[in-house]
């Protein structure tokens, strides 16, 4: 007889085939993504004094690309195949540009990023460049580059591979099943950071279907966090120049704005602002604390969540997932901004005794 082998690793298309918009016909253009780790908190809950409260992170890092946004590449690409494209555009802050760089290379297909010039995390610039995209550095923001993309992409000779792409909810709401997988249920709480907004629009429209499925109890209230100087849905309108250390959500006029208001008012939860010195703090805690190294625009969760405990937000007996969306990998120059510098020394034993103490 043929031995098997144990581990067959298989992407969220085929994992959840049942939930999305595939057939027969659909190709399926995967790198194993999903299937991420619940990791829980150990650290934060006593520092936050919440008893009886159990965090988990959601660690996205861990995707093929290092980003959530994989969960929704996978599908978007699958069906820009499946319907005969040959290129694909994307405006992004980098994790999607990354993303749509790496299943575009996977089979073939033309890929075009528009990314602000300056403002974006090293580690993404590489990739998508290493990848094999067409890289297009505009002189502005997020916003604007989105705005040409729109049009580019109008005539559908090339495929906008944005999350106004409506596949890309549909891959990205995967994460919500996973955890309610994991769970058993949903959890009370779900916190997680907000830019355009595509994310939070998916994991409430993942947990309701997985609800109406029978696979859960209960529904989480949505807690979204957006950072205090591009945060359009927090004030009620859309911010020119928005600004922020954590250059994946700086965004001033979120395409998802209306999914991100229903998942806030549906749920009964909130969408509130952290400045970028609370975003930082979280940054490092979870770093220095916790192991687990993720970037300053997922921290803003973290900062969220802290903010919530300070007041009493959460309930006894409860859990809270927070969505780590990215790998801490991607912005190497924020990690070593800071004043704990890395010590030169000459190589002697005692300078090394010196340095240990
Ligand atoms: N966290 C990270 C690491 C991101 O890259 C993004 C968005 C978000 C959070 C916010 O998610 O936009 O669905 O609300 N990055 C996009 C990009 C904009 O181009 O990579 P969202």
């Amino acid at each position: 007889m043929v031995k098997k082998y144990a581990v067959k690793k298989i992407g969220i298309i085929e994992r959840y085939q049942e939930f999305l918009p595939v057939s027969e016909a659909t190709p399926i253009i995967s790198l194993n993504e999903g299937n991420t780790p619940l990791i829980l908190a150990e650290a934060l809950p006593a520092e936050l004094g919440l008893k009886n409260v159990r965090i988990y992170y959601k660690f996205e890092g861990l995707n093929p690309t290092g980003s959530f946004k994989d969960r929704g590449m996978t599908m978007a690409i699958s069906k820009a195949v499946e319907e005969g494209a040959q290129a694909v555009m994307c405006a992004s802050t980098g994790n999607t540009s990354a993303s749509a760089a790496a299943f575009a290379s996977r089979c073939g297909l033309k890929c075009y990023v528009l990314i602000p010039e300056g403002k974006i995390a090293k580690g993404k610039l590489l990739q998508a460049y290493r990848y094999g995209a067409k890289v297009l550095m505009i002189k502005g923001n997020f916003d604007q580059a989105l705005e040409l993309v729109k049009q580019m992409t109008r005539d559908g000779r090339i495929k906008l591979v944005n999350s106004i792409n409506p596949y890309r909810i549909e891959g990205q709401k995967t994460a919500a099943f996973e955890i309610v997988d994991d769970l058993g249920d949903a959890p009370e709480y779900h916190a997680i950071p907000v830019g355009n907004a595509g994310n939070i629009t998916a994991y409430w429209k993942g947990y309701k279907e997985y609800k109406r499925a029978g696979k859960s109890e209960i529904l989480p209230l949505m807690l979204g966090f957006q950072a205090a100087g591009s945060a359009p849905i927090v004030e009620g309108r859309p911010i020119e120049k928005p600004e922020t250390i954590a250059t994946a959500i700086r965004i001033g006029n979120p395409a998802s704005w209306q999914g991100a208001l229903q998942a806030r008012d549906e749920s009964g939860g909130l969408i509130e602002a952290v400045t970028d010195e609370e975003i930082t703090r979280a940054y490092r805690f979870i770093a220095e604390r916790e192991g687990v190294f993720a970037e300053p625009a997922s921290a803003a969760a973290v900062a969220g969540v802290r903010k919530l405990a300070g007041r009493g937000f959460f309930k006894e007996n409860t859990r809270i997932v927070i969505t780590l969306t990215g790998s801490g990998l991607k912005d190497p120059d924020y990690a070593l901004s800071f004043d704990d510098k890395i010590e030169i020394i000459e190589p002697e034993l005692d300078r090394v005794k010196e340095a240990v103490h």
